[in-house]
């Protein structure tokens, strides 16, 4: 099958694209820097260059594909963050319908079947009608908290041995590792009957902070302890990354919903496909070499 892959430079994306390869599958990534994806490309993927803001780009990087992996990338930056997602939004839809992709996986998050969704969850459940609302077959993947995010804590591990995270240590988390929501992407994408609706996507161990930093600690050899802070602390940190006013509003309104019982995370967690790599398995080949 011919699959377009958008965000395949990302986590998600480049496992996406790698496993669709490796089934032996027509791949074209769309990216905005072409170096990132030599390796694909050696592998046989055709590489098509432009942003996803550029309606005209993401119609000719679906021209003749049966099937689209598509996201929404984290745009810090932006000064308006619903405006912006509409639009990228609008032009896949509008490359979909245009080009008469048949099967669309939507890279969603957990959270979006609550009655009341706030911050970046609740944009994910209007990206999510919209994609459905093109006639493609549309699959709405909603993994849980990505191991990935502990990355970002490598460096308070290295010195401190402390995990600095704006959920609170009690609060039991959804972990998943993205490589295996990429290829559970590639296997719908190509799967001989396209499924359409939903799936909740959770990775074998849901674990509170405290157990994340207890299980860490086997894996690093070294005395862990997770550290909740207040979501509003999230404020500074963004600002510095060049964030908008309006992005970290939607990062503390996500951060609050985290730690609520009611939120993303709180149960009942509905049921879901369990993926296989565990905390462990992620840890060894990605956080220990940071360290
Ligand atoms: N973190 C979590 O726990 C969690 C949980 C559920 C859902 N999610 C969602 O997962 C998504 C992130 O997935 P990920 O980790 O695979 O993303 P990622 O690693 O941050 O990659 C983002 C990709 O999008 C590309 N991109 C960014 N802006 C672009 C633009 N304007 N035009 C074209 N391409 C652009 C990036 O390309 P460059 O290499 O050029 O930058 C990169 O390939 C977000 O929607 C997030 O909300 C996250």
């Amino acid at each position: 099958m011919k699959i377009t892959v958008a965000g395949a430079t990302g986590n998600i994306g480049s496992a996406a694209a790698q496993a669709l390869l490796e089934a032996g599958h027509e791949v074209r990534v769309m990216v905005r820097q072409p170096a990132k994806v030599e390796a694909l490309v050696r592998q046989g993927a055709e590489a098509v260059v432009g942003e996803l803001e550029d309606a005209d780009f993401v119609r000719r990087a679906t021209a003749g594909a049966d099937g689209l992996f598509w996201l929404t990338p984290p745009q810090l930056a932006v000064p308006d963050v619903a405006a912006w997602q509409d639009q990228i939004t609008a032009n896949a839809a509008a490359a979909i319908q245009a080009n008469g992709v048949a099967r669309v996986v939507h890279l969603s998050a957990l959270g979006a079947q609550m009655p009341q969704p706030r911050g970046f969850v609740h944009r994910f459940a209007i990206t999510e009608k919209a994609l459905n609302l093109t006639g493609a077959t549309t699959l709405n993947l909603r993994p849980g908290w990505f191991m990935e995010n502990l990355l970002a804590q490598a460096g308070s591990i290295k010195d401190q041995g402390k995990l600095y995270v704006a959920i609170g240590a009690d609060i039991p988390l959804p972990l998943i590792s993205t490589v295996d929501i990429g290829r559970y992407a590639a296997q719908a994408l190509t799967a001989a009957e396209a499924a359409s609706g939903f799936v909740p996507l959770i990775g074998p161990d849901i674990l509170t902070g405290h157990e994340i930093a207890a299980r860490l600690s086997e894996v690093t050899g070294r005395p862990l302890e997770w550290v909740a802070v207040p979501p509003a602390a999230l404020g500074d940190v963004f600002r510095g990354l060049g964030a908008s006013e309006d992005a970290i509003r939607y990062f503390i309104e996500l951060f609050e919903d985290f730690n609520r019982p009611d939120g993303p995370y709180g149960a009942p967690l509905p049921e879901a496909v369990r993926t296989p790599t565990t905390l462990e398995q992620f840890a060894r080949p990605s956080l220990l070499p940071l360290l």
